[in-house]
């Protein structure tokens, strides 16, 4: 029951698309958002070696990890002058630092003299110079050697040649980037269509309202491979929709998902065989009740609405007025939507306003079996305001639910359904005796595609 499909990665789910509802909604969306671009990739099998193999992870730490763009920490993490970031990434350390009001760099965090990390911990610090624990040499926060005990001892250290090891670093979106790799592609050029597509919501002009970091009990692929794309939303989450949300791959860095909320098409389950939300189909009634999740006012579909406009109009005032910024202008799948852009290899941004994250998936030190998912929410930040500090990651263990974070609300069973199979597939992957596994062309083609971005950087 698909429409039209002669060639693979035609094919669709049945009933209204994410266009078709976008272009019924009752304030029409930014023209990114309108945009469609997908491409059929293959549909070769993915070998399942690439999540359980040493031999692999440690080509993806030195090709990589040490090569692609990756975001250390927000802006707002370091304010003032010497306030720096620690943040690691497999075997390496990296130090973002504050080096002046408009000025930011970032360093290895290894001494020049014998090597010792020079901060500690991931996390935020200060330090107006930057001192190593061991033989105490140190450095200005531009990276300059400023003091060496025993100068003349060191005849052979020359007046630059002990600097801090400079990594390169860039801003976009409020998010301070690093790449270890000296010769990288400048950022701009990494975003492709993100500070085009971004300009209508920019998240330089969001908040860090909470951070959640956790350890994941897969490898980090497949850890964010469950979040990049909704066709386990019916098994997963028993949730009503996502057999129609809409994929787009913008380029070899770039891919997006678009999933409605707040609207359904009984039609497009005629493909999930028992599906309990098929029959009767939902009424418009019903699909705002399962939308009481988000602290709605209204209880009622007025006749001639919809329960995405009505849910939509109430949460402009809700949340507008919460934060005290005006939404008023804001349009239907803004507000509603899950609205999810990745950034190769590992970084996932939401422009929507009710669901407002930014994601990071990394793997846990040389664990293979593990990973570390840090997850922002950021909300919108009141016209002319400062950013405030900040919060603390909570920090949750594999075995710890996301219930224990009582700020995130309805989000957090969702993130335990998100995560709850993690440990059977990897382990699961490990048993397989089917070589690879085996992606949707349509609603997996994203993963598809850093899969084949990745084959790029692990070349050579
Ligand atoms: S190892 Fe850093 S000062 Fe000696
Ligand atoms: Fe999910």
């Amino acid at each position: 029951m698909t429409k039209e499909n002669s060639q693979p990665g035609e094919a669709r789910a049945s009933g209204a698309s994410v266009a078709d509802t976008l272009a019924t909604d009752s304030r029409g969306a930014p023209p990114p958002l309108l945009q469609q671009q997908y491409q059929f990739l293959g549909d070769s099998d993915i070998p399942c070696s690439r999540y359980t193999s040493q031999a692999f992870a440690d080509l993806e730490t030195e090709r990589l990890w040490g090569r692609c763009w990756q975001w250390a920490c927000r802006e707002e993490h370091i304010p003032d002058v010497g306030d720096n970031y620690v943040y690691n990434i497999g075997p390496y350390s990296v130090i973002v630092v504050r080096s002046a009001q408009d000025g930011i760099r970032a360093f290895v965090n290894s001494c020049t003299h014998r090597g010792t990390r020079l901060l500690g911990a991931e996390g935020v610090g200060f330090s107006p110079r930057i001192t190593c624990p061991f033989h105490g040499w140190s450095w200005s926060v531009e990276g300059r050697l400023e003091s060496l005990p025993a100068r003349w001892d060191f005849p052979h250290v020359g007046d630059d040649s002990h600097d801090l090891q400079a990594v390169k670093c860039e801003t976009w979106g409020g998010f301070v980037f690093i790449n270890l790799d000296p010769d990288a592609l400048p950022l701009a050029e990494y975003l492709d269509v993100m500070p085009q597509h971004f300009q209508h919501y920019p998240l330089e002009r969001r908040r860090v309202r909470l951070h959640v970091q956790k350890i994941l009990p897969a490898n980090w692929k497949a850890a964010q491979e469950a979040f990049m794309e909704a066709y386990h939303n019916f098994e997963t989450h028993d949730a009503p929709n996502g057999a129609n949300a809409q994929y787009d791959i913008f380029g070899s860095y770039v891919s997006r998902f678009i999933h409605n909320i707040g609207n359904y098409s009984a039609e497009s389950l005629a493909d999930y065989p028992g599906n309990k939300w098929r029959d009767p189909p939902l009424t418009e009634n019903q699909l705002l009740q399962s939308l009481s999740v988000f602290g709605l006012e209204q209880e009622e579909v007025p006749a001639g609405e919809t329960a995405r406009s009505v849910a939509a109009e109430d949460l402009r005032r809700l949340i507008g007025k919460a934060l005290g910024v005006d939404l008023s202008s804001v349009s239907d799948t803004l507000m509603l939507d899950s609205i999810e852009y990745h950034l190769f290899p590992n970084m996932f941004f939401f422009p929507g306003i009710t669901v407002p994250m930014a994601y990071r998936f990394r793997p846990n030190g040389d664990d293979i079996d593990s990973s570390i998912f840090d997850l922002m929410v950021l909300e919108p930040l009141p016209e002319g305001a400062e950013h405030p500090e900040p919060p603390e990651p909570f920090k949750l263990s594999v075995e710890q639910s996301y219930t224990e974070v009582e700020a995130l609300s309805w989000l957090a069973p969702v993130y335990d359904e998100d995560t709850g199979n993690l440990d059977l597939q990897q382990q699961g992957l490990k048993a397989s005796r089917k070589p690879g596994i085996t992606l949707g062309n349509y609603q997996e083609a994203r993963i598809r595609r850093v899969h084949l971005t990745l084959d790029e950087f692990l070349k050579e």
